[in-house]
């Protein structure tokens, strides 16, 4: 017997990413078929200027996608156009999980996203984040909140898009204590760096990455090193127990490097790469980004274009590393419903197939 009820979703932005998922549920749901057991029913999609859609028996997602990809905006024939601001939807609306696809907003350390997630978890409610936000600043609070509360806040597309950074460490690390983490942690640098080294200007390799959606929304969070910063320190807040923001940490960005500078690196065979560190000092984890002269033998300098690498150090088993080759949206729209499908299967069990083990 299958019980066929839907997670009730609420999904706050609907840019790259959130419409990335959509067209997945809708449109594309055929050719994965691993997502067969997802049951979704997305009740509200709130945005910041594009206005928001609310509908406690589901939103018209194909309508959503073709209103906002021809009009850039949710239109007032919508039946279930509203203006609702996150915050109300957050407060107000029936949903299992929250799901948080808004903005990194560093000047304004996170929120308000992290007002989202706390009015979630204060609900009872799940929530899931691609947005860096809530994890680089306010981690270990929003923990406690979703522990007090008996729910999840999970966050694997925060870093390496989809790639199972966090369930690694979560599901096959145990009784290992992470000691160091370092890597290439920026696709948007990694990417300008390696276009710059085939002769092609900053800015080409940069209207590149933009229009490819793997660029922040606020530019200089990438070429300012501030995306690469929110992740390590992340990473170091949820693996390493760390309570630091990205402000705390030294930071470099890639805005002054000179084609000078790359061609010189490549004649003493070397690569220059935006590499993230965090490491255990006198018991306090200390994080940092910093530009590097990488030799071409060194597994970082293997990684090119978008491509990312994570290394991780344990003090029980040896260093082992995730690479991630040339992400696309489908890789940070996967790791999000891949956290729906755990909240789905082990914390929302009335919503499981109970014809199956
Ligand atoms: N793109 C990627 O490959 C990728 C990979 C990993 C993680 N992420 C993270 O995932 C998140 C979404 O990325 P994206 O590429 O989809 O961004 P995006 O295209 O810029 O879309 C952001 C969406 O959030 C909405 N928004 C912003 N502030 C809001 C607020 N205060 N309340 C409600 N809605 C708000 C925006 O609405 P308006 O358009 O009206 O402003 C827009 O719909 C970001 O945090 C990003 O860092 C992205």
């Amino acid at each position: 017997m299958t019980e066929k009820t839907h997670i009730k979703v609420l999904l706050i932005g609907f840019g790259n990413v959130g419409q990335k998922i959509a067209d997945i549920i809708v449109f594309e749901k055929n050719k994965f078929s691993a997502l067969n057991g997802l049951k979704i029913n997305i009740v509200g999609i709130i945005t910041r200027s594009k206005a928001s859609l609310v509908n406690q028996k589901g939103v018209n997602i194909s309508r959503a996608l073709k209103e906002i990809k021809s009009t850039e905006s949710f239109l007032p024939s919508n039946p279930d156009f509203c203006q609702m601001n996150g915050c109300r939807a957050t407060e107000k609306l029936d949903y299992d999980v929250m799901v948080e696809l808004s903005t990194l907003s560093i000047e304004k350390k996170g929120e308000p996203s992290i007002s989202y997630v706390e009015k979630s978890l204060t609900r009872g409610r799940h929530v899931v984040t691609a947005n860096k936000g809530p994890v680089a600043f306010a981690f270990q609070k929003l923990k406690r909140l979703a522990g007090e509360n008996n729910v999840q806040f999970l966050c694997e597309s925060t870093v390496m898009d989809g790639a199972p950074v966090f369930n690694l460490a979560r599901n096959n690390l145990k009784g290992c204590k992470i000691t160091g983490l370092s890597g290439i942690l920026n696709s948007t640098t990694n990417y300008i760096l390696s276009r710059m080294e085939t002769g092609e200007s900053f800015n080409e390799a940069l209207k590149t990455a933009q229009e490819k959606g793997i660029a922040e929304a606020e530019i200089k969070n990438d070429i300012d090193g501030w995306d690469a910063a929110a992740k390590i320190v992340a990473l170091s807040n949820v693996l390493m127990g760390a309570d630091i923001t990205p402000p705390d940490i030294s930071r470099e960005g890639i805005s002054k490097v000179t084609p000078e500078r790359i061609k010189n690196t490549l004649k003493r065979n070397k690569h220059l790469k935006l590499i993230c560190y965090s490491k255990i000092e006198d018991g306090l984890v200390k994080a940092s980004v910093r530009l590097e002269e990488i030799s071409q033998n060194h597994p970082f300098a293997l990684v090119s274009g978008m491509g990312n690498i994570l290394r991780i150090e344990t003090d029980l088993m040896g260093p082992i590393f995730i690479t991630q080759e040339n992400p696309t949206l489908y890789d940070t729209a996967y790791g999000v419903l891949e956290d729906l499908l755990t909240i789905q299967d082990h914390y929302l069990p009335s919503f499981r197939d109970i014809s199956k083990p």
